[in-house]
């Protein structure tokens, strides 16, 4: 219907505001992706050393995934719509940060913006991926592979939080292939031993 796509146009435009980027030029710093990994995300905004703008970038980025999903959530009933709008809302404002429209389509990782999404489905299944989160940068201080591991565990966490008949479920399984696939540079970086740890600083790209 044409409420669904507006819906889901709203949410993959919100989704397209890259914090990084702008929260970056909001404090006068170079933009993320001309230094570190290049990708504008929380992670690489801590490599330029202003945890502050990296603290702004997360709570932006994760805040945008929350923002959609609970609105579209709330505001469904009113528009004759479901939870499976709802689901495709989540994966517009993912695809949204992953490929912006205001940025040229190069986007983040969508790990913030998934945590968000997450939040919007349920409580208890997005602090259990964020615990998972937390648990794996603890033990092995590398972001790619703390997301990587929530990223798996996700839908599993989903399947017994949620259920398997849950349309968010499926959900879930998107998100984490979308998330993995953005990871691929991570995934060579870490298999061959060249990961960088959370918070080292980074060489300028040029
Ligand atoms: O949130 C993205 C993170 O998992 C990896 O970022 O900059 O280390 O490639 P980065």
């Amino acid at each position: 219907t044409t409420t669904a796509f507006a819906f889901i146009a709203a949410a993959y435009l919100i989704g397209s505001l890259s914090f990084a980027v702008i929260v970056s030029k909001a404090m006068g710093m170079a933009d993320p992706r001309s230094y570190g990994s290049g990708n504008p995300g929380a992670t690489n905004v801590l490599r330029s050393g202003k945890k502050i703008a990296a603290a702004l970038t997360l709570l932006g980025d994760g805040a945008k995934g929350w923002v959609a999903v609970a609105l579209a959530a709330w505001l469904a009933p009113r528009y004759g719509l479901g939870t499976r709008e709802v689901a495709m809302v989540a994966i517009a404002v993912l695809a949204g940060h992953m490929w912006p429209v205001f940025f040229g389509f190069k986007g983040g990782k969508g790990v913030a913006t998934a945590v968000g999404v997450l939040f919007g489905f349920s409580l208890w299944l997005a602090l259990a991926a964020v615990a998972t989160w937390l648990f794996m940068a603890f033990v092995v201080r590398i972001s790619s592979l703390s997301a990587l591991t929530a990223c798996v565990l996700a839908p599993v966490y989903a399947y017994f939080i949620l259920g398997p008949q849950s349309p968010y479920f499926g959900t879930c399984i998107i998100i984490a292939i979308l998330v993995i696939h953005r990871h691929k540079s991570n995934l060579v970086n870490l298999l061959t031993g060249q990961e960088g740890r959370i918070g080292e600083k980074a060489a300028s790209k040029d």
